[in-house]
């Protein structure tokens, strides 16, 4: 894999060095984004650098100027070109770095890009079946708010239910509600209203959610942020899941109960359609 490290382009097993004692190897003390790229543009970018850099403020990460948006962009553009590549996933990836002996934070700055997988280019959308993950709660606020490195909850999440044969995971909180997935937010339709968690969960402020929730009340679908339990979803009408290189996928089924009406059911098909013409002028 080709990728850029502190700006300098590099080669996988060429050269690499992340410090053993990097905070963020050892403790996962890091932030990422992930960034759908179609025809080399990078969508909803300006949100994307947003979220990370309130995220090191938060974390007291510093924010080099290595992130400042022009300059991410003429990286990209450089990773493009190595890659050949015009559709990716471009991954940012900020760790705290080993401090100099001076006392100085050095953070390191990782961009990588691979291709997005054929399925979700293609006009049929993939349809996933999800289960509910009860080995751990969400983290909740306020950590479950950020991507932060640290991602072994979720990671043990998707694994557990893809052993037994679901695409994903459903994160609840300690009370049993609905918290978000684990790499997605989580949207559900009932009697034309569309339900989603709220954000003083914990949960992450999706680009993707809301530019959902945009859509939805441009096509003036009503939406309601709720804390819900389970049974809310499994009677649910439809049932999708947002993320910022998958968008829009239908689910099919929650702990083998399906949707009633199908997936992808009316509404969500409008949102699809709503948000594919908007993310043109949003990038
Ligand atoms: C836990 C979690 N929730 C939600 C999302 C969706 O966020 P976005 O739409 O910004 O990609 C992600 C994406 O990685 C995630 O990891």
């Amino acid at each position: 894999m080709i990728y850029l490290r502190n700006g300098k382009i590099e080669v996988e097993n060429e050269a690499f060095s992340l410090s053993p004692t990097d905070p963020g190897l050892l403790h996962g003390d890091g932030l990422f984004e992930t960034v759908r790229v179609e025809n080399r543009v990078p969508l909803f970018f300006a949100e994307h650098l947003k979220r990370l850099q309130e995220s090191a403020d938060f974390l007291s990460l510093p924010f080099p100027t290595l992130l400042s948006e022009p300059q991410v962009s003429d990286d990209l553009q450089r990773l493009l070109d190595e890659t050949e590549l015009s559709d990716a996933a471009l991954r940012i990836v900020l760790t705290r770095g080993v401090e100099t002996k001076g006392g100085e934070e050095s953070p390191v700055v990782f961009m990588t890009v691979s291709p997005i997988p054929p399925e979700l280019t293609g006009p049929e959308l993939p349809i996933l079946k999800l289960k509910t993950w009860r080995r751990c709660e969400h983290p909740g606020p306020p950590l479950g708010s950020h991507k932060f490195l640290g991602r072994l909850v979720y990671l043990l999440a998707r694994k557990d239910v893809q052993r037994e044969g679901a695409d994903e995971a459903i994160l609840l909180d300690r009370r049993g509600h609905l918290a978000e997935g684990s790499s997605f937010n989580l949207f559900w339709v009932k009697d034309g209203i569309l339900f989603t968690p709220p954000l003083d969960m914990g949960i992450l402020e999706g680009v993707t959610r809301s530019a959902v929730l945009l859509a939805a009340s441009e096509e003036s679908i009503p939406c309601q942020e709720v804390r819900s339990h389970l049974v809310a979803i499994l009677g649910a009408d439809e049932v999708f899941m947002t993320s910022s290189v998958r968008e829009i996928l239908p689910v099919s089924e929650v702990d083998e109960m399906k949707p009633r009406a199908g997936a992808p059911g009316p509404i969500t098909r409008r949102l699809v359609k709503r948000y594919q013409s908007g993310k043109v002028c949003r990038t």
